[in-house]
């Protein structure tokens, strides 16, 4: 029980803390009181259902008992020791993600989340390479720290500007809804004349998500990570696969790269590694990459560098994954997810495309299917993506409704009831915008 009521909680939190990528004045948080599994509650007791992990995240639902408990009792024992030292839950994650990571990744270096992760790996990526350019993709989200808001390709970016130099971004194969998405072989043959323009030894590392979450879940047509993954091979560019989002089985596998095969040098991990009970994140490394620190020193740190509450976190968590079977469900929920896309799409004018892998996914939504001009523009906002999220926040479907899609990412556990549930609802919000359709 809360002893503020909700508009005294909100108040304060408006009075006195800064709200992320808002106008201050014009946002009204929703006070929640607590959250379990694929559910919250507000202080007033509206039950809202999670269809987006929060900030895709909360991958095994809120609020895990057995997260808790390893939680609980790393405090009770060693909350905190410094990064000099060697802890058993060190160890004991290191070995796991070593089991875990694709390919040859053997080797974590922990930070406190995703833009720490990406900014550690593109200092790696350059200290190892002696080369000082990164490339970036421009559908892409890694981060709001000075370096890695430089990597992000959207609009956060421009306010931030200029930025770190030596990042060049290049065009994704996803155009929009009206251009589509290009084939591998279109794709990669721009991405070799941007790297031969650039001229290839200048080049450290390309990062990517591979496949995008904030800009629309973008999933990558076959063939083109790996053209990438050769590409790179061919100029000596290392690959940087950022998994903060499409990590920890929120596309039906371990990592996303694991669906095509691919092998990055370096990946970055965070929000479902603790499901984001407690802020960590991690930098993958190859052995390729890391031997050279054998030899020079890592001039990188942080006091929080393997905090042993974030990783006694993420051991709970991917013990969770695994006795729960939570990446096999996920994959499992992703073909329920597909089908209930597709009645959106049968049903309603105003669904222009749908896409999801495993239970990361988007409904976008058009004015009109023949000119497939988006219900609002690119980084812009219209009267009916707001009655559709009035709508949702109304019947207590929790999303994000960016610019012309509908997310739909919800905790892995989700159920076959919970997605007809949470379907029910945007099928009602889309007679909205069925009626902005001409
Ligand atoms: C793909 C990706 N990379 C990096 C980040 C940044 O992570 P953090 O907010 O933990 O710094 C995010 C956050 O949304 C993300 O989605």
């Amino acid at each position: 029980m809360s002893e503020l009521t909700a508009d005294e909680i909100v108040d304060l939190c408006l009075k006195h803390t800064l709200y992320d990528w808002q106008q201050q004045g014009s946002t009204r948080p929703i006070a929640v009181a607590s959250a379990r599994g694929c559910e919250f509650f507000t202080v007033d007791g509206k039950r809202y259902l999670d269809f987006n992990s929060q900030l895709m995240g909360v991958n095994i639902g809120h609020a895990d008992p057995r997260v808790a408990d390893a939680i609980a009792e790393q405090a009770r024992v060693l909350p905190y020791i410094s990064p000099f030292m060697a802890t058993e839950v060190r160890a004991r994650l290191g070995v796991k993600l070593a089991e875990l990571m694709p390919g040859d990744l053997d080797k974590v270096f922990f930070t406190l989340g995703g833009a720490e992760a990406n900014e550690n790996a593109i200092r790696i990526a350059k200290a190892t390479t002696g080369r000082q350019k990164i490339l970036a993709r421009y559908r892409s989200y890694h981060g709001a720290t000075y370096a890695t808001i430089t990597l992000t390709g959207d609009p956060r970016r421009w306010a931030n500007e200029p930025g770190m130099p030596g990042v060049v971004h290049v065009l994704d194969p996803y155009h929009g809804t009206r251009r589509g998405t290009d084939d591998a072989k279109t794709a990669l043959a721009y991405l070799e004349e941007t790297v031969m323009l650039e001229g290839p030894k200048t080049i450290a590392a390309f990062i990517l998500e591979p496949v995008t979450g904030t800009n629309g879940i973008l999933i990558p047509p076959d063939g083109y990570l790996q053209g990438v993954r050769e590409l790179c091979d061919r100029h000596g560019i290392l690959l940087i696969a950022d998994e903060v989002m499409s990590g920890f089985g929120r596309t039906g596998d371990w990592f996303a790269v694991n669906h095509w095969g691919v092998v990055p040098d370096i990946m970055t991990m965070a929000k479902g590694l603790t499901s984001s009970a407690v802020p960590l994140g991690a930098v993958g490394l190859s052995p390729k990459v890391y031997r050279y620190f054998d030899e020079h020193v890592f001039y990188g740190g942080l006091t929080y560098n393997s905090h042993p509450l974030g990783l006694a976190a993420a051991l709970a968590t991917i013990r969770v994954y695994e006795e729960d079977g939570l990446i096999e469900h996920s994959a499992k929920m992703g073909e329920v997810m597909a089908r209930h896309h597709q009645e959106l799409a049968d049903k309603h004018p105003s669904v222009g495309l749908v896409r999801n892998i495993g239970l990361f996914g988007i409904v976008e939504l058009v004015r009109n299917r023949e000119t497939m001009e988006p219900m609002a523009p690119y980084n812009g906002a219209s009267d009916e993506m707001k009655a559709v999220g009035k709508h949702l926040d109304e019947r207590g479907l929790f999303t994000m409704v960016r610019w012309n899609g509908i997310m739909t990412n919800p905790p892995l556990p989700i159920t076959e009831e919970q997605l007809a549930e949470g379907f029910g609802i945007i099928d009602e919000a889309l007679e909205i915008a069925d009626r902005a359709v001409v």
